[in-house]
């Protein structure tokens, strides 16, 4: 019998590919960059799986282009890359990597609170380049982060584990999210529900994750920037056009915002050429789950949910996201 075809779209770690192997024949893309097009058009023609990707975009045409298709597994917890309802048209199963990079992600967002506020990519250029002179009255003052006020937009998993890491800062927490958790946990976190509005008035670090949908594009625009403290900082590690970065380019450019700290981008890779420029704002390549541990346990998770769809069960709780094609694990 046919071994179903997985196709991997880039090089994720052993681990994950230890699952696939021998269960499946697999092509995998060894290299260290994005598939074009084609490649990717190609690479799925006659697989049965696909293991891909956030810079993979898996659209109608993709689909189109892969008549065997029966499972999506996305090497991400985020999968705006992929067009869900045109996969569950399809009654292709799309599953991704909700839990294993929580806390990482979470850290990450810590690195460049701190790191935002406390100047340290400056400091560092500074000691570098043989600026650094000594001790001095104003040397790269920035801002407080003990004891001050952190609004969490979206309020899921990741944005739960950075509240919860600001009760050591001894921060008084905010949040906004559509749906609210549990009233043990605001107690738990420390963390009181509030509008967008009353987070960006009141905050001291705006700290944005939310998923990326229609609703949640620009949901930081110029005018939620202007309702921001002058003395505040935006860090971002959700997804790019969750901001508009070209309106966060002008506030942080005219002295609007202290700062900000950037994981993710309007149109990843480039960068708004406004924030270049710019002393008050880190900026990192899209890092938040890479770590070595993590990055292993999302390759384990992507490979076995994709098995679990080619081998007729369905995934893990949670890790399948367009339950719409729960049928599909019947009858196999
Ligand atoms: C995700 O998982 O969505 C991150 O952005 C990439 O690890």
């Amino acid at each position: 019998m046919r071994k179903p075809k997985v196709f991997v779209t880039c090089p994720i770690p052993e681990a994950g590919l230890d699952v696939l192997r021998g269960a499946v024949d697999m092509e995998v893309n060894m290299d260290d960059r994005v598939l074009t097009r084609q490649e990717l058009l190609a690479g799925v023609a006659d697989a049965d799986g696909l293991l891909c990707q956030l810079a993979d975009v898996v659209d109608e045409s993709v689909l189109a282009a892969a008549p065997r298709l029966r499972a999506i597994a996305n090497y991400a917890v985020g999968y705006n890359n992929i067009d869900i309802a045109a996969a569950t048209d399809r009654r292709i199963a799309v599953t991704n990597t909700p839990g294993v990079l929580t806390e990482t992600t979470a850290d990450l967002t810590w690195a460049l609170i701190l790191a935002v506020a406390r100047r340290v990519v400056e400091g560092d250029a500074m000691v570098r380049q043989g600026r650094f002179r000594g001790w001095a009255p104003r040397l790269l003052l920035g801002g407080d982060v003990y004891g001050r006020v952190l609004g969490v937009v979206g309020m899921g998993r990741i944005g739960q584990a950075v509240a919860r890491r600001a009760r050591g800062f001894g921060m008084k927490v905010l949040y906004y999210d559509r749906s609210g958790i549990s009233s043990s946990l605001e107690t738990e976190l420390g963390a009181t529900r509030v509008s967008l509005e009353e987070l960006l008035r009141e905050s001291d670090f705006v700290s944005l994750h939310v998923p990326l949908t229609p609703e949640t594009r620009h949901l930081i625009g110029r005018e939620q920037l202007a309702m921001m403290k002058r003395t505040a900082y935006l860090v971002n590690t959700a997804r790019g056009p969750v901001v508009d970065e070209a309106a966060l380019a002008q506030a942080l450019a005219a002295g609007e915002l202290a700062g900000a700290g950037l994981d993710v981008y309007e149109n990843e890779p480039e960068v708004h050429p406004g924030l270049l420029g710019l002393d008050n704002v880190v900026l990192l390549p899209h890092l938040g789950s890479a770590t070595v541990d993590t990055r292993e346990r999302m390759a384990v998770m992507a490979a076995e949910s994709l098995l679990d769809v080619l081998e007729g069960r369905e995934p893990r709780a949670g890790n399948l996201v367009n339950r719409g094609v729960i049928g599909v694990f019947k009858n196999k």
